[in-house]
């Protein structure tokens, strides 16, 4: 039987995406091989985010083509925003690749692999959602819903509108169809994914459209279904409906990932965020109305051009002011094609990555501090197997998307409370409370 691996990068749509493919070979013969050295094709599911992606996957790239100098008939396969971005590129800067395809294009190498072609291909035209695609999921009760693929926003940093291109929603009665499938597969956990979830649903038909609110409701209804979460999305797409889904939907989890950026409203403007550090402010206000413990993580960006010493203060400032449960955070990274890319004031790279150390310093120091309100707590956790550190014990996400490292005899799968007992900047500790595992059973 063929066999092939893949490597994924990036965001959870390309695990997404990545997901789909497996599920794609192996509804063409395929088997899953071991490792990359042992595959029969052998294939990268790319981001292009920042440039340390781009590094990062050309040197895996440069261990492919060393195993297919030992065996020629390897199949080389390029998918992702990378492959979009440079296109048929590839193949003159990489002449043993042997199929690129962008996101929107994956059941191609379906084609590609059933045909008799020996030349190199490359499909780069958006034609339709992964998420039609057969899934293999890495954990069975967990899954992704591509609610929407592609982006509107011009934010001035990002190259994902020119890889995913402009927002497409997926009609939220298939939407449904698809989760009462994967409940009744086992799931209990679903994340809605998009670029921009919040905004799904725009571009339906108006007699089709249904609000991002709405479809959290939709989801929310179907049995078995104990959590959901959605990313990314956008701040200023974020209205009271979507805060009191998280109030009042019960398997709506109590986290929302609200990407920051910037602190500083110049720096947002330029941007193009379409928001500033007030509005900020008071979407995040407007989160903890409805539900005051939510928990809230962000994306910052640091040394966007023209960021000043003053401006990044605003974005210390705004992170210590709302007390992040965690935050990703990044030094601006130019991008192809970008407008911000071409801006003056390119900030100096020893300048960002000081700032980033101090940005990091803040943003820890707010989460071992917020993450204190869990110790003492009883909360539920979805078991997803071993802990990393110790073998021993197990690991586990709250409703809060907290890790937690605990011992306990639950197996994989098992919603089990776990009663806290110590709490870093990143995980929780504890142990699972088999008292109230007894009587509810
Ligand atoms: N440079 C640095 N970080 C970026 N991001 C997006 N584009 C860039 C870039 N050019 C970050 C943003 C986004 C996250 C997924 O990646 O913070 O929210
Ligand atoms: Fe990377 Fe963005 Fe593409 Fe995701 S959408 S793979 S983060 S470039």
């Amino acid at each position: 039987m063929a066999t092939y691996h893949v490597t994924t990068f990036g965001c959870q749509m390309n695990e997404h995406d990545s997901e789909r493919m497996k599920g794609m070979l192996e509804s063409l013969g395929y088997e899953e091989a071991p490792a990359r050295p042992d595959a029969d094709l052998i294939l990268f599911n790319t981001c292009s985010i920042r440039e340390k992606a781009d590094e990062r996957f050309i040197a895996h790239l440069q261990e492919a083509r060393a195993i297919k100098r030992r065996r020629a008939d390897v199949v080389v396969g390029v998918g992702g925003c990378w492959a979009q971005s440079v296109k048929d590129e590839v193949f003159r800067q990489f002449p043993f690749v042997d199929v690129a395809f962008g996101p929107g294009q994956v059941h191609k190498l379906a084609e590609f692999l059933t045909s008799d072609s020996i030349t190199a291909q490359g499909f780069f035209e958006f034609e339709g959602f992964t998420g039609h695609l057969p899934e293999k999921r890495t954990r069975e009760f967990q899954a992704w819903l591509q609610i929407s693929v592609g982006c509107n926003c011009v934010c001035a940093y990002c190259i994902v509108p020119s890889t995913r291109g402009r927002e497409v929603s997926r009609p939220a009665g298939e939407l449904v169809a698809e989760v009462e499938r994967m409940a009744a597969d086992g799931v209990r956990e679903v994340t809605l994914l998009g670029q921009n979830v919040n905004s799904y649903g725009r571009d339906l038909p108006r007699d089709e459209r249904v609000t991002f609110a709405q479809l959290l409701a939709r989801v929310d209804a179907v049995e078995g279904i104990e959590r959901i979460r959605y990313t990314s999305p956008h701040p200023k797409d974020i209205r009271e409906d979507v805060a009191r889904a998280h109030a009042e939907l019960a398997a709506v989890c109590e986290h929302v990932h609200l990407p920051l950026q910037s602190g500083s409203s110049p720096i947002l403007r330029a941007m193009r965020r379409t928001y500033d550090r007030d509005r900020y402010l008071g979407k995040v206000a407007l989160i903890r109305e409805h539900v005051p413990d939510c928990a809230l993580t962000t994306d910052v960006i640091v040394g966007f051009p023209g960021e000043t010493e003053d401006d990044f203060r605003q974005t210390l400032d705004v992170v210590d002011q709302v007390g992040f449960d965690g935050a990703f955070t990044f030094l601006y990274s130019p991008r192809r094609g970008t407008e911000a890319a071409e801006l003056p004031g390119q900030v100096p790279h020893e300048v960002k990555v000081e700032r980033l150390q101090r940005l990091v310093d803040v943003v820890q120091e707010r989460a071992r501090e917020r993450a204190q309100r869990f110790v003492g707590r009883r909360l539920d956790v979805l078991v997803e197997g071993p802990s990393r550190t110790d073998a021993a014990r197990l690991r586990g996400r709250t409703r809060h998307n907290k890790v937690v490292n605990f011992t306990g005899l639950a197996a994989p799968g098992e919603i089990v409370p776990v009663q806290i007992a110590a709490a870093t900047s990143q995980t929780l500790s504890g142990e699972e409370s088999l008292v109230a595992r007894a009587a509810a059973a």
